[in-house]
């Protein structure tokens, strides 16, 4: 069969990577791609955002499935889009990509179906923000309501930094429309897990789970990022409590999306807040997390086109997702000054070394090719994953790697994983 992914990050080289493992596939394309998938795929100059010229694409060459990385075409109706040309495609309609589109609908949906999550108020005006602060304990969340490729998150301590916050947001638009509303709520401790879960429309299956690490700088100072390395599975996420989720989380959710005539297929992305009183929701995603992606594919042992057949055909309960009994961290490797100003261009040495070791990942991020050499071209670079038997070993194992990828401005954190030595 042939398969066309749209993305081009490392999500989406994981996505590819993965799909490449398959019998079932003899060709896969992806949309624009990058330097790294053109290793598996046919890379094709298309942006995310081209539905026609995407659609059209996959009429041409005959596509038999096509799979959607990121969020911002999945709340546009990419999905829809492809659909309406009856072509088969993986994710969910705009409809049902809106559990992450807009966090005042999330919210809502939750409160109205009993999903734990923080108590929150939305707001239309700054002015109404300003004056319902007046009642609020601090430290409180500020969030814009659509996509704000994840940085559309502010915790305040005090009054000063809320009402700055609201500014921020509504006023000054540093996250554009999506801060024409935003939602306020209560801060919450504990720590954060990522689960993953493929879904039908019906049945939810959550995949094993993960945690990022969302500062840029180590110790968990900086600013936000879009992720700076993961690994999984998360120690802190114990049995009781992935019953708990299945039960009070994943499958209401599931149930409450169909209620809502907002059928939910694709992978939803349930970022939890391990808290005193129990998990609670902190964030829904309607795509694979990236870089959890990246340490949660190498791990799976299931052909993903099965899975996601499956999630398109509403058959999900058939499948038993297989994870290997082992561990995996991911390193992002970033150019200095991310998540702010940094220069691309720099080539990069080093990326062959992968292709001699087995349970070593060299996942694209943000790269370019020209005469046959990598050049860096974003702020994310890549991202350096390793399997270990246990997380110590995979820890030890990704640091390794990342020396042996060398660029002018490499930048990274030193603490991926750390919180492993807790336990
Ligand atoms: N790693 C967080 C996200 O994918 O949104």
């Amino acid at each position: 069969m042939k398969v066309l992914v749209i993305g081009g990050g490392g999500r989406e080289h994981a996505i590819v990577w993965k799909i490449a493992q398959s019998e079932k596939v003899d060709k896969i394309y992806c949309a624009p791609g990058n330097a790294g998938i053109e290793e598996y795929a046919e890379c094709v100059d298309i942006g995310v955002m081209e539905f026609d010229r995407l659609t059209d694409f996959a009429e041409r060459k005959g596509v038999d499935l096509t799979v959607v990385g990121p969020d911002d075409p999945l709340a546009a109706g990419i999905v829809d889009a492809f659909e309406a040309k009856g072509l088969r495609v993986f994710g969910p309609r705009a409809a049902a990509a809106q559990i992450e589109a807009s966090k005042a609908f999330s919210k809502d949906l939750m409160e109205k179906y009993h999903i734990p999550t923080a108590a929150h108020k939305t707001f239309d005006k700054a002015a109404d923000a300003m004056e319902y602060l007046k009642t609020a304990r601090f430290p409180i969340v500020l969030k814009a309501d659509g996509l704000a490729l994840g940085k559309g998150v502010l915790i305040c301590k005090d009054m000063q930094e809320a009402q700055a916050g609201v500014r921020t947001i509504m006023e000054d638009k540093k996250f554009g429309s999506a801060g024409n509303r935003m939602v306020i709520e209560t801060f919450m401790t504990g720590r954060e897990v990522s689960v993953l879960c493929f879904c039908d429309g019906t049945h939810i299956l959550p995949m094993t789970s993960a945690q990022d690490h969302k500062r840029a700088g180590d110790g968990d100072t900086g600013l936000n990022t879009g992720g700076m390395g993961t690994f999984s599975p998360s120690p802190f996420y114990t049995d009781a409590i992935a019953r708990f989720c299945e039960e009070h989380i994943y499958q209401p959710t599931m149930d409450a999306m169909k209620a809502e005539g907002r059928a939910f297929k694709g992978v939803l992305f349930v970022g939890l807040m391990l808290t005193e009183d129990g998990p609670m929701v902190l964030e829904y995603n309607a795509r694979f997390g990236d870089p959890e992606t990246q340490v949660v594919l190498p791990r799976m042992e299931n052909d993903i086109i099965d899975v996601f057949e499956a999630c398109i055909d509403g058959t999900l309960d058939q499948i038993r997702l297989k994870f290997a009994d082992n561990a995996a961290v991911c390193v992002v490797l970033a150019s200095e000054g991310y998540p702010e100003s940094y220069e691309k261009g720099r080539p990069v040495q080093g990326l062959d070394t992968f292709k001699r070791k087995d349970g070593f990942y060299c996942f694209h991020a943000g790269s370019r090719k020209e005469g046959g050499q990598i050049l860096t071209n974003g702020g994310r670079v890549f991202g350096v994953t390793a399997l270990g038997k246990d997380l110590r070993s995979a820890r030890e194992n990704a640091y390794k790697a990342t020396e042996w990828v060398r660029f002018d401005n490499k930048y990274m954190r030193h603490d991926i994983g750390k919180a492993i030595d807790e336990i």
